[in-house]
């Protein structure tokens, strides 16, 4: 048995000793009692009996020895700002962000929503929330008002904090109209926005409500605002993300369990020092952000580079030359952004001194060969892809090179990491599938590890539904992803089972797409299916039916009606989740019973063989769709 495998064995047969080592990587206000309660599955709680707090093992615990290091650098190439925070300098404005929140009679327990763009004062919001144990609910900035508002409404937000605007390739993007727009529609109203004011996009302020955070913050310029020691089980945050039906799930996440698991994720995984610089591409307002941007890097003792602006602006070389200026030694990525730099050339990486980096990690969407040998021939250092999901909260296949070095297998994340008990089900029997080269449903036996979800934000009964089965004698969790393991262990993403597309390493639903172009008044009906895309992995079309078809027209007033549905989704739920196209179609493709057929749309969408068609309805629909896209 090599030392991973003795490792990994380790983490699920000698569970308890396995974590209470990995435990002592944080700090603990307050010993733990048990490690893994199980008694109730599905839900595990992790370090029961423990008391500690995330922006202490954060931000509060490197004060003494490296207080003067860097700690947050934030570089936007939108607005030309540069501003490196060292861990004293991130310590007191954390401790002012908190100040500011309880003034504004935030407590522990409440929820503050923070849609920001990639700022600091969006990571001092979240370490401010961990640090007086609030929860935070980070909603990703391209987020419109629609998807803004259902997340308000579930997460009843005392507080929120937010900006006037974002940038994206130099042009303003504003957020407050679309804040009040989301406050509007939402029964729940919070009673404080704190708005961050950049000075890019005037706005109104609603008297007694909006407060403007530069002026709360000059009241708490010495604030003193001591960590609250959390239960280990108490809530840290909760993050929305799609899944089948159209209303997003509150992924809600514990407070010890998930510090651990990052700390060890840091050691055992990236392979982060103290002192060295981690640079995440991703955004906040997705899991990586909360991971791998604030909480990982941070807790490891790293400086962490916040960036906002594109991988190419103002040239592809943007990302390299601060690689080379803030030595970075950890660097995460997805594939589609590398996809893009691939259109350029790699002479724009090659002008940096790269020699301070030791990995370039993939995740959030399957990596394919000619991405991952373009971008290693161009940087020359290991590219390592990894297989999760927000609900994990942290790798569930890579490999673990920080305890043995493991070669990379082309098209394949890796290997069932540590505490994951990793399994794969075959579609229709539930059957484990044990041989190699299957096809099946990859799952988690439970208990799953520290830092994986808790629950369903309010809704323990569709965590249970969502996700788990039972199978004799236990309980899996589904990760809604096929897969298929080789015969050396090494499973490979097929792809997923349900109706979620990935977008550019975005997380969508079709649904919450669907219910937003099915509001349009002229449209009667409408499927949206992931394609393949050379560029964003997958992008969303779209085939409608239009309740009057006789006034559907000429090509310019398809043309036109196409135009208006795009916008409405850009208005609703932002510009990620816009189709590609929409097509019009006179009836779409279900079956007799009336479901719809989505993946024979998205088959023919591929030119795939849309398989057994026998329970199809009316062929011509197919048909139709076959005839709209030769
Ligand atoms: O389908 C899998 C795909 O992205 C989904 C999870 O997306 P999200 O919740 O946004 O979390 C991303 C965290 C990195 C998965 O169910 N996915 C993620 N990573 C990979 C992947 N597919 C293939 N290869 C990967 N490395």
């Amino acid at each position: 048995m090599s030392s991973y495998e003795a490792f990994h064995r380790r983490s699920i047969e000698d569970r308890d000793a396995f974590w209470t080592e990995q435990a002592m990587l944080v700090d603990w206000h307050r010993p733990f009692d048990r490690v893994c309660n199980y008694d109730n599955p599905p839900f595990a709680r992790w370090f029961e009996g423990g008391q500690t707090n995330l922006c202490h093992n954060a931000v509060d615990r490197h004060l003494s020895v490296r207080g003067d290091q860097n700690a947050l650098i934030f570089v936007s190439t939108e607005t030309n700002a540069e501003r490196v925070y060292s861990f004293r300098e991130l310590h007191l404005e954390v401790q002012r962000m908190a100040a500011v929140l309880l003034a504004q009679g935030v407590k522990k327990g409440d929820r503050v929503l923070i849609y920001m763009p990639m700022i600091p004062e969006a990571a001092f919001a979240m370490l401010a929330c961990a640090r007086i144990g609030a929860i935070h609910c980070v909603v990703f900035g391209g987020f419109a008002s629609h998807a803004l508002a259902s997340r308000i409404e579930d997460a009843t937000p005392v507080a929120i904090v937010s900006a006037d605007a974002g940038s994206r390739n130099g042009k303003v993007v504003p957020y407050k109209p679309l804040l009040d727009e989301a406050i509007r529609l939402s029964s729940h109203k919070p009673s404080s926005v704190v708005m961050v004011d950049r000075g890019l996009e005037p706005f109104v302020s609603l008297p007694g409500r909006d407060h403007d955070y530069t002026a709360l913050r000059e009241q708490h310029l010495n604030a003193q605002v001591p960590c609250e020691w959390l239960d280990a089980t108490d809530i840290s945050y909760t993050i929305y993300t799609s899944g089948t039906t159209g209303k997003p799930k509150g992924v809600q996440r514990d407070t010890g369990g998930y510090a651990v698991a990052l700390a060890a994720s840091m050691k055992h995984i990236f392979m982060g020092e103290p002192g060295e610089t981690y640079f995440s591409t991703s955004d906040i307002g997705w899991v990586v952000g909360h991971s791998y941007i604030v909480y990982g890097p941070l807790i490891a003792g790293m400086a962490t580079i916040m960036y906002e602006g594109l991988p190419v602006r103002p040239d592809a070389g943007i990302w390299w030359q601060l690689v080379e200026k803030y030595k970075v030694s950890v660097m995460f990525s997805a594939p589609t952004a590398v996809r893009v730099l691939k259109k350029h050339d790699a002479a724009y990486l090659q002008k940096y001194d790269l020699s301070s980096l030791k990995a370039l990690f993939l995740a959030g969407e399957p990596l394919d060969e000619p991405t991952a040998t373009w971008i290693a021939d161009a940087i020359g250092v290991p590219i390592i892809d990894n297989y999760w999901q927000t609900e994990s909260g942290w790798p569930i296949l890579t490999i673990a090179n920080g305890i043995e070095k493991k070669r990379s297998v082309f098209g394949s994340p890796g290997i069932p990491m540590y505490g994951y008990n990793v399994k794969l089900l075959h579609e229709a029997t539930g059957e484990e599938l044990t041989g190699a080269d299957e096809r099946g449903v990859v799952v988690v036996e439970g208990p799953t590890p520290p830092g994986f979800m808790q629950t369903v934000w309010k809704d323990d009964a569709r965590f249970i539904n969502t996700y788990w089965k039972s199978v004799p004698g236990k309980m899996v969790y589904s990760t809604f992803d096929w897969g298929i393991r080789d015969k050396n262990g090494y499973y490979f993403i097929l792809g997923r089972t349900d109706d979620v597309i990935n977008v550019a390493g975005h997380r969508l639903g079709t649904r919450e797409i669907e219910e937003s172009i099915s509001s349009h008044p002229r449209i009667a009906e409408v499927a949206v299916v992931g394609v393949a895309d050379a560029l964003k992995g997958q992008v969303a079309m779209a085939f409608a039916v239009v309740k009057d078809a006789a006034t559907l027209g000429d090509a310019a007033a398809r043309l036109a009606l196409e135009g208006e549905i795009m916008k409405r989704v850009d208005e609703q739920l932002g510009a990620v989740a816009r189709p590609a196209r929409v097509h019009f179609v006179s009836l779409l493709p279900k079956t007799r019973s009336g479901k719809m057929l989505r993946r024979a749309i998205q088959a023919v969408c591929e030119g795939r063989d849309p398989g057994d068609l026998t329970t199809m309805d009316d062929p011509s629909a197919l048909q139709q769709i076959r005839d709209l896209l030769a």
